[in-house]
C-alpha cells in the first residue's frame, strides 16, 4: 500500500477515535507538502473542524500526535494554519529508491481480470485523407488507450470507417469520368490522396454544372438537384445499395486504395487497431434495431414514412432514425455498430473519441440504446469529446486550401525537427540515425503539444513553438532523457555499476529527496490520468519531472562526486528519472532517444 493510502486509513481511524467523525479513506486526502514548508505529506484539517468543535490548529495537533504514534514511517509534524505537515522518515525514501530505480515497468499496473474497455477512435470517411482534426483524435485515442492499459484495464482499440454513402460515390463518379484509369501506382501518390483528389474534382465539376443550369434559368436548389454529375452519383449510390456487382467492384477497389493510404498514415503515427468496423457491415443491423424499436412502440413511424424517436421528455428533440425512403442515416449504423461490439467483446465501457460537433449525436445514441431500447450497454457509452485544432494562419495551406493534411503535417514536422537540431550544431550522426531522430523529435513535438492541452479546449497547433528545446515540449523532455542516458553510459565506461546496492544509512537529501518524492508520485498520476481519461496529466507530470531533474543536474555534481556512495545514489535517481520519462512519454505515444 502506498503511504498516502496508509495515512488516509489511519486518518479515518484517528478521526473516529478523537471526534467520532466518519470518513472514507481516500488517498486524495493526503497531498504532497508544498515546497515552502517543512514536511513531506500534508493533511488539511478544515473539513473536520466544525464537527470536532475545536480550533483548526488544535485539531491538527491532536491528529498529528495520534498519527505519529501509530505510524513508524512518520517522524514528526508541524502545523501551519490548519495544515498538518507530516515528515516521513528518510529511510522510507531510501526504500522507495531501492524499489524503483531499476524497475523498467515502473508505473505500469498488472492487468486486471475484468470486462474490457472498448475505445473507438480515428473513424474516418473514405473520401478524404486524414487531416489535422484526425491527428488530434488519433493521438488522444492512442494515448488514452495506453494509459488505460497502464492502469491494468484490458483495452480493445477499434476504428470505424464510413465506407459507404454519397461521399464515396462522388469520388467514384469523378474517377470514372475523368480518371483515365489512374491508380495510386500509376500516379505515384497515396491511395487516400488519390481518392480525395477525385472528391475535389467532383466538386469542381458539380459547381460548374450548377452554374450552367442557373444560367439557363434554374433556381439554385433545382440546379443543385439536377446537375448531371450529381444525378450520376445518386444513381451510383442506388446501384450500390442494390448490390450491383460492377459498382461494388469499383467501390471495393477505390476503398482498398484508401485503406492502404490510411494504414501508412497510422503506421507513421504509431497507432494500430485491434479491429476495424465498416459502416457498410453494420447499417443493416442498425436497421433491424430500428424495427425492434418500432415493434416495442418506442419509435414512431411519421406520417411522411420516416421512422423517428421522440426525445423531448429527455430535453432533446425528435430524431430521424430511418429516412422516408427507408434508407439509413448516420445514427442507424451507430445503433448496429454498438450492438455488434457489445456482442463481440462484452465491454464494461465503450468510449467514443469524436469531435465536440457531435455531442448531440452521442447524447441521442446513448438515450436511444439505453432508455428507449433498454440495451444493457447504453449506459456504458461515453463520448470523449474534443475541440478543434487549427494552425496559425498562413501555415501550411493544404492542397485544397482549407484543411491541413496529416501526411503533409508530419513531413513538415520532420523538416522543423531537422532544422532545429542542425542549428544546435555538434552533430555526428549517420544519415539513417539522423533521419530516425528527426522523425522521433518532429512527431514527438506534434504529439506532445496537442496532448498537453485539455481535450475539451479548442487549440492552435504552433509547429515552431512545439519544437522549442527549452519550452514545455517533447524535444525538451527527449533531450533530458538523452542527457541522462549519456550520463549512465559515462558511468559504465568508468566501470561504475549503477545496479550496486546502496549502503544503509545513506538517504536522499535536499533536491535528491524532492526528485525521489516526485518519482514516487508517478503511479498515482497514471491512475489519475486513467480515471480522468487525461493524457494532459501525464504530459504535465513528465515535464515537471524533466525540469526538476535539469535543475538538480545543473546544481549537483554526479560523476564528479568523489564520495562513491553519494555518486551511486545520484546515478540511481538519474536512472529512475530516465525510466519514468520514457514510460510517461510512451503513454503519450512518444519515443525518447538514447542520444541527441
Ligand atoms: N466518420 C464520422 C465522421 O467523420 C465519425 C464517426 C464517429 N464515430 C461514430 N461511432 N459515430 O464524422
Amino acid at each position: 500500500m502506498n503511504i498516502e493510502l496508509a495515512l488516509a486509513e489511519e486518518l479515518k481511524n484517528v478521526l473516529h477515535e478523537l471526534y467520532q467523525i466518519d470518513i472514507q479513506a481516500d488517498a486524495s486526502l493526503v497531498q504532497p507538502t508544498r515546497k515552502e514548508f517543512e514536511g513531506d505529506l500534508t493533511i488539511v484539517v478544515f473539513p473536520y473542524v466544525k464537527l470536532a468543535r475545536k480550533a483548526p490548529d488544535m485539531v491538527a495537533k491532536e491528529i498529528g500526535d495520534r498519527l505519529c504514534e501509530r505510524m513508524d514511517a512518520l517522524t514528526g509534524y508541524n502545523v501551519v494554519k490548519g495544515y498538518l505537515n507530516l515528515s516521513v522518515a528518510d529511510g522510507y525514501w531510501l526504500e522507495r529508491l531501492r524499489e524503483g530505480f531499476a524497475d523498467e515497468r515502473y508505473g505500469l499496473f498488472a492487468q486486471r481480470e475484468e470486462a474490457p474497455v472498448l475505445i473507438e477512435y480515428s473513424s474516418p470517411n473514405t473520401n478524404k485523407p486524414l487531416h489535422l482534426g484526425h491527428v488530434r483524435n488519433n493521438l488522444l485515442g492512442h494515448s488514452v488507450s495506453q494509459i488505460l492499459m497502464a492502469c491494468g484495464h484490458p483495452v480493445v482499440q477499434v476504428n470505424l470507417v464510413n465506407d459507404r454513402g454519397i461521399h464515396i460515390c462522388k469520388s467514384m463518379v469523378a474517377w470514372l469520368r475523368y480518371g483515365n484509369g489512374e491508380t495510386p501506382e500509376s500516379a505515384n501518390i497515396k491511395g487516400d490522396h488519390l481518392v480525395g483528389n477525385y472528391y475535389v474534382v467532383f466538386d469542381k465539376h458539380y459547381k460548374e454544372e450548377q452554374a450552367e443550369l442557373i444560367a439557363k434559368g434554374l433556381s439554385e436548389e433545382e440546379a443543385a438537384q439536377q446537375a448531371p454529375i450529381m444525378l450520376e452519383a445518386r444513381e451510383m449510390l442506388r446501384r450500390w445499395e442494390a448490390g450491383d456487382p460492377e459498382v461494388r467492384a469499383l467501390w471495393e477497389k477505390m476503398n482498398q486504395w484508401v485503406y492502404a493510404g490510411f494504414d501508412a498514415t497510422y503506421a507513421r503515427l504509431g497507432i494500430h487497431f485491434d479491429k476495424t468496423y465498416y459502416e457498410s457491415n453494420t447499417y443493416l443491423l442498425g436497421k433491424s434495431l430500428v424495427q425492434e424499436g418500432l415493434d416495442k412502440g418506442v419509435f414512431q413511424r411519421h406520417e411522411d414514412g420516416s421512422v423517428r424517436v421522440n426525445l423531448t421528455d429527455e430535453g432533446l428533440d425528435e430524431k430521424v432514425l430511418l429516412r422516408k425512403d427507408g434508407t439509413s442515416v448516420y445514427m442507424t449504423q451507430d445503433l448496429g455498430t454498438a450492438q455488434l461490439r457489445y456482442e463481440e467483446f462484452h465491454p464494461g465501457k465503450m468510449i467514443y473519441v469524436v469531435g465536440n460537433e457531435q455531442n448531440y449525436h452521442f447524447d441521442v445514441l446513448k438515450l436511444v440504446l439505453g432508455k428507449k431500447l433498454g440495451k444493457p450497454f447504453g449506459d456504458s457509452i461515453y463520448h470523449l469529446s474534443y475541440g478543434m485544432v487549427e494552425l496559425p494562419s498562413g501555415k501550411m495551406k493544404s492542397r485544397e486550401g482549407t484543411v491541413v493534411d496529416a501526411d503533409d503535417l508530419m513531413d513538415d514536422m520532420f523538416e522543423e525537427a531537422k532544422q532545429s537540431t542542425e542549428s544546435l550544431g555538434k552533430f555526428d550522426f549517420q544519415p539513417d540515425e539522423a533521419a530516425a531522430l528527426y522523425e522521433m523529435v518532429g512527431l514527438g513535438a506534434l504529439k506532445y503539444f496537442i496532448l498537453k492541452v485539455d481535450p475539451a479546449k479548442n487549440m492552435l497547433f504552433n509547429p515552431a513553438e512545439s519544437i522549442d528545446f527549452n519550452g514545455n515540449t517533447a524535444p525538451f523532455i527527449q533531450y533530458t532523457h538523452a542527457r541522462i542516458r549519456s550520463l549512465l553510459r559515462k558511468a559504465a565506461e568508468q566501470s561504475v555499476n549503477v545496479a550496486d546496492a546502496l549502503p544503509d544509512g545513506l538517504s536522499p537529501e535536499g533536491e535528491e529527496k524532492l526528485i525521489v518524492k516526485k518519482l514516487y508520485q508517478y503511479p498515482q498520476v497514471v491512475l489519475a490520468a486513467g480515471e480522468n481519461l487525461s493524457p494532459a496529466l501525464i504530459a504535465n507530470y513528465v515535464y515537471d519531472l524533466a525540469k526538476q531533474f535539469n535543475h538538480f543536474y545543473q546544481e549537483t555534481p554526479i560523476m564528479r562526486e568523489t564520495d562513491a556512495a553519494k555518486r551511486l545514489l545520484r546515478l540511481q535517481i538519474s536512472q529512475w528519472v530516465a525510466n519514468t520519462l520514457r514510460n510517461g512519454m510512451k503513454l503519450l505515444g512518444i519515443d525518447v532517444p538514447e542520444r541527441m
